[in-house]
């Protein structure tokens, strides 16, 4: 059978594929690492550098681990091999791909192929049926796709030991590739086929169906509570999110955690952001909540009303400076390291201040010519390109979340039986995440090469194009959002992480392959 090409939110977790596999060996045994990187002769689709930061904490209640800010994974136990998965709200299927493989399973011999982004990253396999147990659940018959082949796109998360994703999304026909191909074959009742979550929620009829997830924020002192995932329960920290505006799924029954944001405001000024989504609210915008997505992606306009809203911050286009977050682009915003910005995105009437940790990424940098090295802090806030068309404006990742506790309630259980809605309770200070923005950026700077102004390092970097370039940006050190001992440091510095090593993710626009 053919390729149909749905247009519902899925979850992407990487960039479009390029070339990395060459650079693997090298990038994980060198103790540093310079990249070459090339001016694409056509617009870019994928960054041109990345930097992975070098600190990973682990965390705590139910199982949560945040990797360097960049995924949020659990580990889960699946036919009775323990596999740390991430986790994602823009999707719904279950994968995993243990470098063991996993001890005996019911293959069903239907193969079937996941695809996110843009669809150049996909995993593809057979869809296994086995004990799947977290914590206190256990569901005897979950059905999983048993990868075989995955796109390069994933090699980042394989390598930082991350070996699937956990779909936290909607269970609605056309969201779940896996339930789909599992009804045509097996029939409409049965129900193995569901995603984790339905299962779960299945085995307490009269419960609620909804899930809270707290990230936390590596490289900050203001102190981010730990991370937190909880089913049917509310996380003892932040009950008090019951109380909290209910604010409904955008449109209705979209197949995907989509909200309306009232508003994005810089400096307590609010952006112009007209919607391109018809059924958008009035002067709202629609948004996809996305623990599957790094950052905060949107359009390039808007992006640029955020940081042009910073004095001294200068777009570099089709920049040499690398990315740290993934984007459909190569410009680049150059921020000046401690910039006090302010941002703030409503929803439900509420505001929630985005911790200035969030809004740009600090990295070091080599010039062109191999001579100096720079300290760097550029947006994280990156062009969505068209990954999202007709079905948000944009998506809302970690970045953003990390900012707030969230509960996603999908309304097919118990008292909260209805329309699916979110409660949102703010997790960011404005007046403390500002001076714990200077000071953590102070601290880390103290050992860092020193940072110059944003022009003056585009103009460095501007016009490189000669051949025979042999002095490309190096990256390494630096973390996202600024680094504290350690960390940002020197050290830092002879631990490069793999320069290449992408790590956005995204929702968007999925091609399905139906088999
Ligand atoms: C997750 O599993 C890995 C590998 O088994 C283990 O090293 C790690 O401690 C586990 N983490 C948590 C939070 O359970
Ligand atoms: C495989 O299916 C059989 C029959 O339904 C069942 O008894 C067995 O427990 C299943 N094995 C696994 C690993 O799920
Ligand atoms: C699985 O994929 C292979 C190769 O694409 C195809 O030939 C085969 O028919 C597929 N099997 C099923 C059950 O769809
Ligand atoms: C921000 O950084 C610049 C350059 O390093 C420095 O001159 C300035 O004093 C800093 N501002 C604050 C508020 O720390
Ligand atoms: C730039 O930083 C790298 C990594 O720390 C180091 O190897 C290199 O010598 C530095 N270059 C300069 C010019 O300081
Ligand atoms: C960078 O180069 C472009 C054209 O190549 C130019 O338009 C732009 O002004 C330059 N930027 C700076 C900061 O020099």
């Amino acid at each position: 059978m053919g390729t149909t090409v749905l247009t519902f939110p899925f979850s992407m977790r990487g960039p479009p594929a390029f070339s990395l596999l060459s650079l693997l060996l090298l990038s994980y045994e060198a103790s540093a690492l310079k990249l070459t990187i090339q001016r694409p002769s056509k617009p870019p689709r994928t960054p041109n550098g990345n930097i992975r930061p070098p600190k990973a904490s682990a965390d705590v209640n139910n199982n949560l681990i945040n990797k360097e800010n960049e995924r949020y994974t659990a580990n889960i136990t699946i036919s009775g091999r323990v596999v740390n998965v991430a986790l994602d709200t823009g999707s719904t299927d279950l994968w995993v791909m243990p470098p063991e493989g996993l001890p005996s399973f019911n293959n069903t011999k239907l193969n079937a192929t996941l695809r996110y982004g843009d669809g150049t990253d996909f995993v593809r396999g057979d869809i296994g049926v086995g004990k799947f147990e977290l914590g206190q659940y256990t569901i005897p018959f979950q059905a999983f796709l048993n990868v075989k082949e995955a796109a390069e796109a994933e090699e980042p998360d394989f390598r930082s030991g991350i070996f699937g994703l956990w779909g936290l999304g909607f269970n609605t026909p056309g969201s779940s590739e896996i339930n789909d191909a599992i009804q045509k074959s097996f029939g409409a009742s049965q129900n193995w086929g569901q995603s984790v979550l339905a299962n779960i929620f299945a085995q307490n009829p009269t419960g609620a169906d909804y899930i809270g997830i707290s990230l936390s924020r590596t490289g900050d002192q203001e102190g981010t509570a730990d991370a937190s995932l909880t089913i049917s329960e509310y996380d003892s920290d932040y009950e008090a999110v019951q109380n909290a505006p209910k604010i409904p799924q955008t449109p209705a029954n979209s197949g995907s955690w989509t909200v309306a944001l009232d508003s994005l405001s810089v400096n307590g000024k609010k952006i112009t952001w007209p919607s391109t989504i018809r059924t958008a609210p009035a002067g709202k915008n629609i948004v996809h909540l996305d623990t599957g997505t790094t950052n905060i992606m949107m359009p390039a306009a808007q992006v640029a009303a955020v940081y042009s809203a910073i004095p001294g911050a200068v777009l570099s286009r089709n920049s040499y400076i690398p990315q740290t977050k993934f984007s459909t682009t190569y410009d680049v915003w150059v921020v000046p390291c401690n910039a006090s910005v302010n941002v703030v995105a409503s929803f439900g009437g509420q505001d929630f201040p985005i911790h200035p940790l969030d809004v740009t990424d600090m990295q070091v940098v080599t010039s062109p010519d191999g001579r100096r090295n720079y300290t760097v802090c550029i947006g994280t806030f990156t062009d969505v390109g068209t990954i999202v068309s007709g079905a948000s404006d944009a998506l809302f990742g970690d970045s953003f979340m990390r900012n707030a506790y969230t509960v996603f309630d999908f309304g097919t259980g118990g008292s909260t039986k209805g329309p699916a809605f979110v409660q949102m309770l703010s997790q960011t200070d404005a007046t403390k995440s500002i001076p714990d923005l200077i000071s953590v950026r102070t601290k880390a700077m103290a050992n860092m090469p020193p940072e110059i102004a944003a022009l003056d390092l585009v103009k460095i970097f501007n016009g490189t194009e000669a051949s025979g370039n042999t002095g490309a940006p190096a990256t390494g050190g630096g973390s996202s959002g600024g680094s504290n001992s350690g960390s940002g440091s020197k050290g830092a510095g002879t631990t490069f992480a793999p320069s290449m090593s992408v790590v956005g993710a995204l929702s968007l626009l999925a091609m399905i392959s139906c088999i």
